[in-house]
């Protein structure tokens, strides 16, 4: 991982006239700092050429962001699905060359990167064939759908030398780095646990997304689709919503349980976790799906010495009726760091002394001490702690927001051309991506097995 890049924070409280903020929300809270974008790419004189393979929902999402970096082109896609192919012409012109078969975006020479934007199942092939035709890769998140895929695609980086990175855009946002550089401060103390979330309440946030009404075996092509996994004969559903079922998806845990270990990874700057219990089950969306819609886990950080041991709770909630909530805390002696999507809080006021009503007549013992012990425990106590020497901490609460349409997934883009430009570390290599991964997998493995894991994330293997 590159060192941390500059951040300039403006505190918008001070009136700054450049990003608006309601007035009634800085009488409320005077501390809302917003952090700065990072600096604008320069335009460079020479052109990364790009292919994406997989056109569906992150596929063009990833292309257009893509191509707001400077010095980027689109040449090729692929797609097994014949309607994405023509919508990737209507969008990016005729110009660009549409592929049923990604093999053929490998063959050209005028490719100089591909973004691997398939279901999880292709990630680890396509990733390791793209590395060893030439090209660099920005794979999807999760890096790999098995764990066995983990070492084979970090030897095949290692190997070919290629640029690789993996898609979890959270290891290069702004606001992340603040979480962590305000942990390296100390501004929580001795971190002790994260508590970390990604809770939906609505059928495409549960992964019912729409299927086109021309879907069958003429336009989809199925056995590329299948690939590696099991073959079964043509079904839409799976196609097309693929992410529920074992086959071709991770669950809800590879899914997104991957973005929060990644921003937890990149805050801590751990390396992972070396215990994994998980329990959960398919309790609202019974819709043919063989994957949980509710996922809870524990995972046991060891002393890493960059970070004291703690406890990471994560869960994944597709039925949270008080609505859709991603929200990560990081707790520690000191004080807690409050993260959404875009803004985090940190809240400090540490252990509290215990002032004379508390111990002597408030929730305490003491109370229930005959009279005359509570009169010579009093005495006592009062000797022992004088009211100077009770200083009760003030609590304090500091702001931070990204800028109103920041975009952490261009950044990560950034980050990705500027190493295949100046042959830079990536911000998120292969084995980033297997350390975020493999505890994603082994929750997924613990609730089928029923059992608690363990994992070595220096060594990148089970124990
Ligand atoms: N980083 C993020 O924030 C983020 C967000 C969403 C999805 N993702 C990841 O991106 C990947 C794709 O997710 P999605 O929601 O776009 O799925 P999707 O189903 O919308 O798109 C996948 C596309 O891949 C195509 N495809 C399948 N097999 C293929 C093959 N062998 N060759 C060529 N094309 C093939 C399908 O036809 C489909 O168009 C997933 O791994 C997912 O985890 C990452």
């Amino acid at each position: 991982m590159p060192s941390p890049r500059r951040r300039f924070l403006r505190n918008i409280a001070a009136g700054s006239a450049v990003a608006p903020i309601a007035a009634s929300v800085l009488a409320q809270n005077p501390a809302v700092t917003e952090l700065a974008r990072r600096p604008e790419p320069k335009s460079p004189n020479d052109k990364i050429r790009i292919a994406t393979i997989g056109m569906g929902i992150i596929g063009f999402i990833d292309t257009d962001t893509a191509l707001k970096v400077p010095g980027t082109e689109l040449v090729a896609v692929a797609d097994a699905y014949a309607g994405r192919r023509t919508r990737a012409g209507e969008v990016y012109g005729k110009n660009v060359k549409a592929y049923a078969d990604y093999r053929e975006i490998l063959d050209r020479k005028d490719v100089d990167a591909v973004l691997v934007c398939t279901p999880d199942h292709w990630h680890a092939k396509m990733a390791i064939d793209a590395m060893k035709a030439g090209k660099a890769v920005y794979c999807e998140k999760p890096m790999v759908q098995k764990l066995e895929e983990g070492m084979p695609l970090i030897d095949a980086e290692k190997a070919t030398g290629a640029v690789f990175q993996v898609g979890s855009q959270y290891a290069a946002s702004i606001l992340y780095d603040k979480v962590r550089d305000l942990i390296a401060e100390g501004a929580i103390g001795k971190i002790n646990s994260v508590e970390a979330r990604y809770n939906r309440n609505s059928a495409i946030g549960a992964w019912q997304y729409s299927i086109p009404t021309d879907a069958s075996p003429e336009t989809c092509d199925w056995d590329r689709f299948l690939g590696s996994a099991p073959k079964i004969p043509f079904d839409a559903t799976r196609f097309f919503r693929w992410r529920n079922y074992k086959d071709y998806g991770t669950a809800v845990a590879g899914d997104l349980f991957v973005h929060l270990l990644t921003g937890i990874h990149h805050a801590t700057k751990s390396l992972g976790p070396n215990r994994v219990a998980s329990f959960g089950g398919t309790r609202y969306w019974k819709d043919g799906r063989d994957v949980p819609d509710f996922v809870m886990a524990l995972y046991d950080y060891p002393d890493a010495g960059t970070h004291p041991a703690f406890t990471v709770a994560m869960q994944c909630n597709f039925e949270d009726g008080g609505g859709p909530e991603t929200m990560f805390r990081f707790v520690g002696s000191e004080g807690v760091i409050s993260v959404t999507f875009t803004d985090l809080t940190l809240t400090r006021l540490g252990m509290v002394p215990s002032s004379e009503a508390a111990v002597l007549k408030g929730y305490n013992s003491v109370t229930t001490f005959a009279a005359d012990q509570q009169e010579i425990y009093g005495k006592k106590w009062r000797a022992e702690n004088p009211p100077e020497s009770i200083k009760m901490p003030k609590k304090e609460e500091k702001r931070w927001k990204v800028p109103a349409g920041y975009n952490e997934r261009l950044d990560h883009f950034t980050f990705f051309f500027e190493s295949m430009r100046n042959k830079t570390p990536v911000y998120e290599n292969a084995t980033f991506g297997l350390r975020a991964a493999a505890p994603a997998l082994l929750a997924n493995e613990s609730i089928d097995t029923g059992r608690v894991l363990g994992w070595d994330p220096l060594m990148l293997e089970r124990v």
